[in-house]
């Protein structure tokens, strides 16, 4: 799977987008280590904090499979600016990944950046040395 298939499909991943509200449409392609796909797009929802991110869609999909560990993620959203990963799902690609972790931000016409989860999400959160009540 090549850095511009897992754009691609991504941005496929937009035609399913349910963005009624915000007409943003982002869809996502997760590539797990056992080579397989998982996909996602954003859901949106009428009272707006239910919204659920594609890149999240992509995750929660893959986790519930078994699915854990995962090689890079690849964003496509609408618009010419290419797409920036909002900071709850910085945070939970966080969880299952590491600094190091390969982010490819896409515009809708499939031109896109990578980025590390460590350009993204710099200092991330972790319990360690934190939890004294634990
Ligand atoms: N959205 C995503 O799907 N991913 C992001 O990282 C940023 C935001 C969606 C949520 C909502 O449906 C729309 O974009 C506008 O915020």
């Amino acid at each position: 799977m090549t850095d511009r298939e897992l754009v691609d499909l991504a941005c496929g991943m937009r035609a399913l987008a349910y963005a009624p509200y915000s007409g943003y449409r982002v869809g996502a392609a997760l590539l797990c280590r056992d080579g397989s796909v998982v996909t996602g797009c954003n859901i949106e929802n009428v009272s707006y904090g239910a919204t659920i991110c594609a890149e999240r869609t992509a995750l929660a999909k893959a986790i519930s499979e078994g699915k854990t560990d995962f090689v890079k993620l690849a964003v496509c959203a609408s618009g010419d600016a290419p797409a920036s990963p909002c900071g709850i799902c910085r945070q939970t690609i966080s969880e299952f990944t590491s600094d190091d972790f390969e982010i490819l931000c896409a515009n809708e016409k499939g031109n896109y950046q990578v980025y590390t989860l460590a350009q993204l999400l710099p200092n991330a959160f972790a319990l360690k040395g934190r939890g004294d009540d634990k």
